[in-house]
């Protein structure tokens, strides 16, 4: 069991102070409450929980807000919550003995959101369908504004107190994370509330025999987040395909792309780029050279000078690229990246002589990260450059070759800026002197 950071530690103390404090508040106030009710359907969300799908980064998701938003609308605020406290220890979490913080974590967050919406939904005009006998349709519109910001808050509470939780596991900002893990789970909410509602007209007529019905629905949505998920395990599968590929034919490039992954990444974070666009520079930068499968081995893999004819073939290479994914669907958005990825930022690349700020910013990344790690790696004529010396490089070529932010943030991201600072005047001094400014080598320039 991995040891948790302290402000995961500090983070689940204050939700669980504050779960406990919303807790007890609804004990005292609570004017009757089922055991056999908060069994029945505490078992129902364990179970909808323990079947819950896992997003691409940390945490899952489930079906049993459904279920929860019955429980919410049917009984009482204390019969949710208690149902609600079914999800701190699923079937998952039991199998991989994850961490107390953890459940204390989902254990507060459930007091929390359950208890807060539910709270909500009692004192904007709803009621309960158990006690009124179900819905009817004199009841209509004016519980749709109860029921909508009920949702609404769970949804709010559930996607912020998670967010934050995962951020700190993962030292992202919680914004971010809510972006590409919580946002699109949105719609979902609302498909399931109506759901919950269903769910709950139908228990206060026919009891548990419709409550089975009702599971079959569940399960189908179950499979619709579950088919979502494995498509984008699919296109990372593709990706990584492509690469192989790639690395295949030019053993230079082998490590090559992972790591101008992971400088694109680190200038890309250090921008503060949106989660979503984080993602796509990943992809882009993992096939920046996917254009050299067009490339004959022999020229990629010649160890002496290239001729005018063959250095020509390889600058070929960002719009073979380009070509290979255009029909790809879910790649389109990695395209200019790859087209144009050899432009300099005076227009003196190679591929469309694009300049400036009409390169697109995902470009400039990955020509920067491109080259930092040429310079850092080995070749077959000269040792690898270090860190320091690459980054003076980048930044003796900021305005010909690339943007100066761009270089900037990887400075940053480095956390090399101290030791940059004294030599990097004296470079520059230099190269001024000499009248020029280099242009550096990424590949087979
Ligand atoms: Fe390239």
């Amino acid at each position: 069991m991995q040891e948790m950071p302290k402000k995961i530690k500090i983070y689940s103390i204050v939700l669980f102070v504050n779960a406990l404090a919303l807790l007890a508040y609804l004990i005292f106030s609570a004017r009757s409450l089922s055991w056999k009710h908060v069994l029945f359907f505490g078992l129902l969300v364990w179970l909808a929980e323990s079947l819950g799908i896992d997003l691409p980064k940390v945490g899952a998701v489930s079906v049993s807000f459904a279920i929860i938003f019955a429980v919410i609308i049917l009984f009482n605020p204390i019969t949710a919550v208690l149902v609600s406290l079914f999800t701190t220890v699923v079937w998952r979490d039991i199998k991989e003995r994850s961490s107390i913080y953890k459940w204390i974590i989902n254990g507060s967050t459930a007091v929390i959101e359950t208890g807060i919406a539910s709270l909500v939904y009692y004192h904007s005009g709803g009621f309960s369908l158990l006690t009124r006998g179900g819905l009817t349709y004199s009841d209509f519109p004016s519980i749709l504004i109860p029921l909508v910001l009920c949702a609404a808050i769970y949804f709010l509470f559930n996607s912020l107190l998670i967010s934050i939780a995962i951020s700190f596991f993962e030292n992202i900002s919680p914004i971010n994370i809510w972006f590409f893990d919580c946002k699109w789970a949105i719609p979902n909410y609302f498909a399931l509330a109506p759901l919950g509602v269903i769910f709950a007209q139908v228990y206060t007529i026919t009891d548990v025999p419709g409550i089975i019905l009702i599971i079959i629905p569940l399960l189908v949505a179950r499979e619709a987040f579950k088919v979502y998920m494995r498509l984008r395990g699919a296109y990372t599968d593709t990706v990584k395909s492509l690469v192989t590929a790639i690395e295949a034919k030019d053993a230079y490039t082998r490590g090559h792309s992972e790591r101008v992954a992971k400088y694109s990444e680190m200038i890309a974070r250090q921008m503060k780029l949106s989660e979503d666009k984080v993602e796509l520079i990943k992809y882009a930068a993992l096939l920046h050279d996917v254009g050299k499968i067009g490339v004959a081995k022999k020229i990629l893999s010649k160890p002496s000078q290239l001729s005018e004819d063959e250095y020509r073939k390889v600058q070929e290479h960002p719009d073979l690229g380009a070509s290979i994914l255009k029909d790809v669907e879910f790649l389109k958005d990695v395209m200019p990246a790859i087209q144009y990825h050899h432009e300099h930022f005076d227009g003196s690349g190679y591929g469309s002589g694009l300049e400036g700020a009409t390169i697109p910013l995902v470009a400039r990344i990955m020509t920067a990260a491109d080259a930092f790690d040429a310079m850092t790696s080995v070749r077959p004529y000269r040792d690898a450059m270090t860190s320091l010396d690459a980054a003076k490089e980048l930044r003796a070529c900021i305005g010909a070759q690339f943007d100066a932010d761009v270089v900037d943030a990887l400075v940053a991201a480095l956390d090399i800026e101290e030791k940059l600072r004294p030599c990097f005047k004296e470079e520059e001094d230099t190269l001024l002197m000499e009248g020029q400014l280099k242009i550096v080598e990424t590949e087979k320039d």
